[in-house]
């Protein structure tokens, strides 16, 4: 048997679908590089959990460095700071850039500043450290871009991913330098690249006012000749082929969503046992659907189990009054005041809204709009609602 070629929870061999989300990442690294400077407000993309932010943007930093980048990846986190970190990211990729002795001064800077901002007894005020903070991200930043312009690249591509999760004053900071470099006549190419969950529509311009013109792209579910091509072509590479009815299944029962496509692929081909030459057919798909519905209850059980009998009152209460659409991801955003109306509570209840603030820390629910919440992960509402089992809900007394 061949191993399967599908990625649950990875990066996908073949990232199908996103060709005008690459174009739009093409296009402003190309602007970068002709103008020598940031070229254009933050390029974000945003959408629920499983859609494949994480893999457009891996794919988007391999292209950007055959495209003559030095690129760098960041994660957003609320428990860590950005500067520090991004320092030692920075560094790493110089390291790995081979520049040689010509980076031995930048890199010293920066394992000094990893040092310097990165220490938490460090003594500087709150508002001394943010400034510092902002200035150490800008001028880390700069500093690489003009190292990397300086030598045979075309400048910097950062890539940061779950942006929503940054700290606001580190999201402040990563604004306000692209604004310096889209500004800067002297030329400090620079390319930022978010990617996130739909609350970034808000986590963007709460962190600075012209946050409002990032330009902001949802990641969508994935189209039927995506969802084929997403089977189909990593089996190929194998000479391995899925029949048209297989594909047709599949199609039906992933309906777009990235991540039910990959485990769906991984089931049917555990299955099937395929060797070079061998075919996929739609007895396979069935039991790939039966082993992705089986692994996607079990993720959605974890997350429930880890709730307090308050907390799984309001997912229930939230999974109830979420309007129903046709898809996994048609989930519209519930208003809190009808989740209040669900529970027979007050809209301005204490303990409903420590029950919210706690699922929204834990990333289980977030709020794309103000006073909208949303699961994270598509398809939980309908799942509450067929297997929570009203006995785990709290009675009041809790
Ligand atoms: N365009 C795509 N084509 C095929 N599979 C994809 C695509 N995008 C994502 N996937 C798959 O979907 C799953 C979730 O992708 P990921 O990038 O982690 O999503 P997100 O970051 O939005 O939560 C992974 O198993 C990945 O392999
Ligand atoms: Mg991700």
């Amino acid at each position: 048997m061949i191993p399967s070629p599908y990625s649950p929870g990875a990066v996908p061999h073949y990232l199908a679908g996103r060709s005008r989300e690459l174009e739009a990442i093409r296009e402003r690294l190309a602007r970068t590089k002709q103008l020598g400077r940031a070229g254009g407000p933050l390029l974000a993309f945003y959408g629920s959990r499983g859609l494949g932010k994480t893999s457009l943007l891996r794919r988007a930093q391999s292209d950007a460095e055959d495209a003559g980048f030095l690129t760098v990846w960041a994660t957003g986190r609320d428990d860590v700071d950005f500067a520090p970190e991004l320092a030692r990211w920075l560094s790493t990729e110089l390291r790995k850039a081979s520049f040689g002795g010509r980076a031995k001064s930048l890199l010293g800077r920066l394992d000094k500043v990893a040092l310097e901002v990165g220490v938490p007894g460090a003594k500087l005020g709150a508002e001394v450290s943010a400034h510092r903070h902002s200035a150490v991200i800008e001028e880390s930043l700069a500093a690489a871009a003009t190292l990397a312009r300086a030598h045979d690249r075309n400048g910097l591509a950062v890539f940061v991913d779950e942006f929503q999760e940054a700290r606001l004053a580190d999201r402040r900071s990563l604004l306000i330098a692209l604004q310096h470099f889209n500004g800067a006549v002297d030329g400090c190419p620079v390319a930022i690249i978010c990617a996130g969950l739909p609350s970034m529509l808000t986590a963007v311009p709460d962190a600075a006012t012209f946050g409002e013109r990032t330009d902001f792209n949802q990641v969508d579910l994935l189209g039927e000749v995506a969802v084929a091509e997403a089977l189909r072509i990593p089996a190929e590479a194998v000479a391995v082929t899925w029949t048209d009815e297989a594909i047709l299944a599949a199609i039906a029962a992933a309906r777009g969503y990235p991540q039910h496509v990959q485990l769906l692929g991984d089931g049917a081909w555990a299955h099937a046992r395929p060797l070079p030459g061998s075919t996929i057919l739609p007895e396979h798909v069935r039991h790939g659907v039966e082993s992705a519905a089986r692994r996607l209850h079990t993720l959605y059980m974890s997350r429930l189990a880890k709730l307090t009998p308050t907390q799984k009152n309001f997912v229930s209460a939230m999974a109830h009054a979420t309007p129903t659409g046709t898809g996994p991801v048609s989930e519209e955003p519930v208003s809190r005041s009808s989740i209040a109306a669900y529970l027979g509570v007050a809209p301005t209840s204490g303990a409903v809204g420590a029950a919210r603030q706690q699922l929204l820390e834990r990333g289980l629910i977030e709020s794309p709009e103000f006073g909208k919440l949303q699961f994270t992960l598509p398809g939980f509402a309908a799942w509450v609602r067929e297997n929570l089992d009203p006995s785990e809900l709290s009675t009041g007394n809790d």
